[in-house]
């Protein structure tokens, strides 16, 4: 099976969050298995191109007709050899090549859907007819409308089916009426298809048009058919709810692994806690802290924005550090939030450490050298970073939502199963409540070793998942 993997970004060339965590470990995952044939494009953004990647060829070029412009597209290509996989970049200066940033310019609508249709356009220029095109978040939305629109009676193309995986429907890619003709280009026959709520929504074609929609969780996957959770498009996702399946990501467990991992202090394996305390020690001088090994150390690696739960620590914040215990937090984002820890760190130095930064080094030594790892996520797609908390170690503190329900079931010491400490409505106080059980259970070893023995020996890979992907792309 034949299967093009559209991203707007994949590891190792291009990251902002966890789809390009996803956009590289899911098609290696899938390209180890029998008669697969992978294939990622991506945008060649700015950044890939400065790098001057040497595996990186020019493959050639075409005009594309975008509304009533012409557009040049040029096709590069990498291929990676031990994961069995080629690479495509989609090469455009106007709209990737010259621009600063992935994300966040004023005309992105109109650069991912250039994007959008150069894969369709690509497929046969690079001969290489897919199966499925698995497409990812609003950036590629508009495939499934391409390919109806333009390309399902094409020769080679007949027999393509379009996957929709949404990471996040946050973010819908929604645009002005204008947009259809102006840019997108296609007759006013697809404008119902295409609007929503007063105007053009990327995301709401692709859910009504592709063959099959998933989600990064199952949880997830039942949560976006309500408003509190949908942004707006619950009534689109309940109307086609029979092509909705959610499948729970995994993680690389070769990128994060605490026996090879180079950022640590020491590596550690299953069994070897007093290493994994070594990198707690470490942690502490680093950041200044007291090194103190009686008192947990909780970790928060985040975007500091609301729906990652930062309200809830900032309505606590105080409140929690006249417990004993430290606090570390890396991460950037909103004002409010960085203003708030640099205030916090400021007042009780001797209890937090506060890192305003995107830092991946000091992420993965929090990762290794916390005891606890909090994620009060006011909604969650799946989040990895519970996930990798637990291959190093750091159990997890976790709100009852989408992916991190599905991944961190509730320790109980009784049985000694479970992964984590949970707490189930949005509110401050039932965090902090869950944060103190997570202390205390943290004093008593024998149940704290059984936790960490759990999480530690815990399958995160993407090895189940993948085959849910594959059951599925058959299925199709
Ligand atoms: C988005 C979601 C996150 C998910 C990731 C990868 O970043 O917010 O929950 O883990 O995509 O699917």
């Amino acid at each position: 099976m034949k299967i093009l993997f559209a991203a707007s970004e994949a590891v190792p060339y291009v990251k902002t969050g966890g789809l390009g965590d996803v956009a590289y470990a899911l098609p290696c995952e899938l390209a180890g298995r029998n008669d697969m044939e992978v294939c990622v494009i991506l945008p060649y953004y700015k950044s890939i191109k400065d790098n001057r990647d040497s595996n990186i060829e020019y493959v050639m070029h075409f005009d594309m007709p975008l509304a009533w412009r012409n557009t040049y597209v040029g096709i590069f290509k990498a291929r990676n050899e031990e994961k069995n996989i080629i690479y495509y970049f989609i090469d455009n200066d106007y709209y990737f090549g010259d621009r600063g940033s992935i994300y966040g310019e004023y005309d992105d609508g109109e650069r991912f859907t250039f994007f959008s249709k150069a894969i369709l356009e690509c497929i046969q220029h690079i001969g290489f007819y897919p199966d499925i095109i698995h497409c990812n978040d609003w950036q590629t939305a508009l495939v499934p409308l391409y390919y109806r629109a333009f390309f399902e009676h094409h020769d080679g193309y007949q027999n393509i089916k379009t996957m929709f995986t949404i990471h996040n429907i946050e973010y819908q890619g929604k645009v002005p009426n204008e947009f259809l003709s102006e840019v997108i280009g296609v007759s006013e026959y697809w404008r119902d298809a295409v609007s929503y709520d007063g105007c053009i929504n990327f995301m709401k074609s692709a859910v009504l048009l592709a063959d099959k929609v998933t989600t990064v969780s199952e949880t997830y996957s039942h949560e976006i058919r309500h408003a509190y959770f949908a942004h707006g498009l619950e009534s689109v996702l309940r109307q086609n709810e029979y092509k909705l399946v959610g499948i729970t990501n995994g993680i690389d467990p070769e990128i994060y692994n605490p026996v090879t991992d180079k950022c640590l202090y020491t590596n550690f394996g299953c069994g070897e806690l007093k290493k994994k305390y070594e990198n707690k020690r470490y942690l502490q001088q680093k950041l200044e802290l007291p090194v103190r090994d009686d008192t947990p150390v909780i970790g928060m690696i985040t975007r500091l924005v609301s729906h990652k739960g930062l309200d809830l620590v900032k309505f606590i914040g105080e409140e929690m550090l006249s417990r004993d215990l430290q606090f570390v937090v890396v991460g950037t984002g909103d004002r409010e939030f960085e203003d708030f820890f640099k205030w916090l760190a400021y007042t009780h130095g001797d209890k937090i450490a506060v890192r305003i930064a995107f830092d991946p080094v000091l992420a993965n030594q929090i990762y290794a050298g916390a005891d606890l790892f909090l994620m009060p996520s006011k909604s969650e797609p799946c989040g990895l970073s519970q996930l990798i908390a637990m291959r190093y170690g750091t159990i997890p503190i976790v709100r009852e939502t989408g992916g991190l329900v599905d991944t961190v079931p509730a320790y109980n010491p009784e049985t000694g199963e479970g992964r984590g400490f949970t707490f189930k409505s949005y509110n401050a106080h039932d965090m902090l409540g869950a944060i103190d059980h997570a202390c205390h259970l943290y004093h008593d070893l024998p149940q704290r070793k059984k936790l960490i023995k759990n999480i530690m020996n815990y399958d995160s890979s993407w090895k189940q998942s993948a085959d849910r992907y594959l059951d599925v792309y058959y299925h199709m």
